[in-house]
């Protein structure tokens, strides 16, 4: 077959500061997933983007190319809207698996097609596979079977979708250019468009666990995914929230659904049991149903029979005991004071090199290792205390994960806390809308 275009010419016009056109941008994203765009080549023009931008058309038909790469669902045969939610990933980001069946409550359908995690930011399927029999993969029809039924589903991305984006993505997490806002929100919202909700709610993480670490970029990379999301007929909202500390009081997969069934119980940590309201209801205004109360629903156990449903449709046992790591340690607080800083970063590699998360996508993770938190920032602690309590099968990781903790809490007397406010719980930050 004889190719329009050259890849050395689309990688040179970007280098050199300009844009792409729109036969160029299709080709090189066809190409690429044929294999006609060689790796190196790509991932010269990932850098190219990554250093140089590309304007609003560029991302919006860049995100088109990806969606054309392979199919698209269809949900329009189902009696109720559908509605979905996408976090940009951070650390004890449990969040979907009580917010899934708590919109479903009110005859929402949502189709949460997850990943799993990379790096130091865990990953939705890892966590439901520490249910025992839990099984993440389905088939469409299995899918739309779910839906109907039960109304939530949990399940792995089919690999027909946006096919170009798993290539890309694989490739970008390898050559440091992840952190670039075209490259994220097109792979974001190329797989969400081709998922064929009706509405979509972002949960865009800003602080030291989030991609974006401050809060211009990560309000510009909202932004421009609200647009997409928009433009292409999906009614998109977007919530800028806080990632500088570990959302809840567990990070890692066993440890994450034990919490997660806490808030599914009506209790729960106040930050997690805010975000997932707070979600909720824009998920529930974007379906048309303005007047549901979710808190209601957490508190009265309807959220807990659709988990329940939920689970066991994917061969999961509700009531099976999660697993516990057979080793733990504590790690202590110095001094007395309050606890400053509790960094999200440093908790999700120290969680990583426990067994929660994987180095390379094909690595096995542990369902028991992660880190329990028994202070937040604000919290007055005691010298001695446990801080934090480290879980593993696999003591040997106890260094690694102290040492990507060093400088990581810090403990700061009464008299010297100038400058640092007051226990401040806010984790919604901002509110994008189209
Ligand atoms: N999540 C994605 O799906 N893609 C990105 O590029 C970053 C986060």
């Amino acid at each position: 077959m004889t190719e329009p275009f050259d890849a050395v010419d689309v990688i040179r016009t970007k280098r050199d500061g300009g844009a792409l056109s729109p036969a160029q941008i299709d080709w090189v994203i066809d190409a690429y997933t044929r294999g006609a765009v060689a790796e190196e080549q790509m991932s010269a023009l990932a850098m190219a983007i990554f250093l140089n931008g590309m304007d609003r058309a560029e991302i919006a038909r860049w995100t088109q190319a990806m969606i054309a790469s392979g199919e698209r669902m269809d949900f329009s045969g189902l009696s109720r809207p559908t509605a979905d939610k996408h976090s940009t990933g951070g650390v004890g980001d449990k969040i979907t698996l009580p917010l899934a069946p708590l919109v479903a409550v009110f005859d929402v359908a949502v189709p949460q097609l997850s990943g799993r995690g990379l790096g130091h930011t865990g990953g939705t399927l890892d966590k439901l596979e520490a249910v025992p029999g839990w099984r993440a993969a389905l088939s469409n029809e299995e899918i739309l079977a779910q839906l109907d039924d039960v109304g939530a589903v949990i399940c792995a991305a089919g690999s027909g979708l946006a096919p170009a984006d798993k290539k890309l993505y694989a490739l970008r997490d390898t050559t440091a250019t992840v952190e670039a806002i075209p490259l994220i929100a097109s792979s974001i919202m190329s797989k969400k468009i081709a998922e064929g909700t009706d509405s979509l709610v972002l949960d865009v993480k800003v602080g030291s666990g989030a991609f974006m670490k401050d809060r211009d970029r990560a309000g510009e990379l909202a932004r421009t995914m609200v647009e997409l999301g928009t433009d292409a007929g999906v009614r998109t909202v977007a919530l800028l929230t806080d990632m500088s500390t570990p959302l809840g009081l567990t990070v890692g997969n066993a440890l994450e659904v034990r919490e997660s069934v806490e808030v599914l119980a009506g209790g729960g940590p106040s930050d997690v049991v805010d975000l997932t309201v707070a979600l909720a209801r824009e998920m529930l205004d974007a379906a048309g149903r303005p007047d549901a109360d979710p808190a209601a629903a957490l508190r009265d156990g309807r959220a807990m029979d659709v988990w329940r449903r939920m689970i066991a449709a994917q061969g999961g046992d509700p009531d099976a005991a999660l697993p516990v790591a057979r080793h733990t340690e504590d790690v202590l607080a110095e001094a007395d004071g309050v606890l400053t800083t509790l960094d999200a970063y440093a908790v999700g590699v120290a969680s990583w090199r426990l067994g929660a998360g994987r180095a390379r996508k094909e690595d096995p993770v542990q369902a028991v290792a992660g880190i329990e938190l028994h202070a937040k920032p604000g919290d007055e602690v005691r010298a001695g205390q446990p801080l934090l309590t480290l879980h593993t099968d696999t003591p040997e990781r106890f260094a690694r994960a102290r040492e990507a903790l060093a400088g990581a809490v810090v403990v700061t007397a009464p008299g010297e806390l100038d400058g640092f406010a007051a226990r401040e719980r806010t984790v919604v930050l901002e509110r994008v809308a189209g």
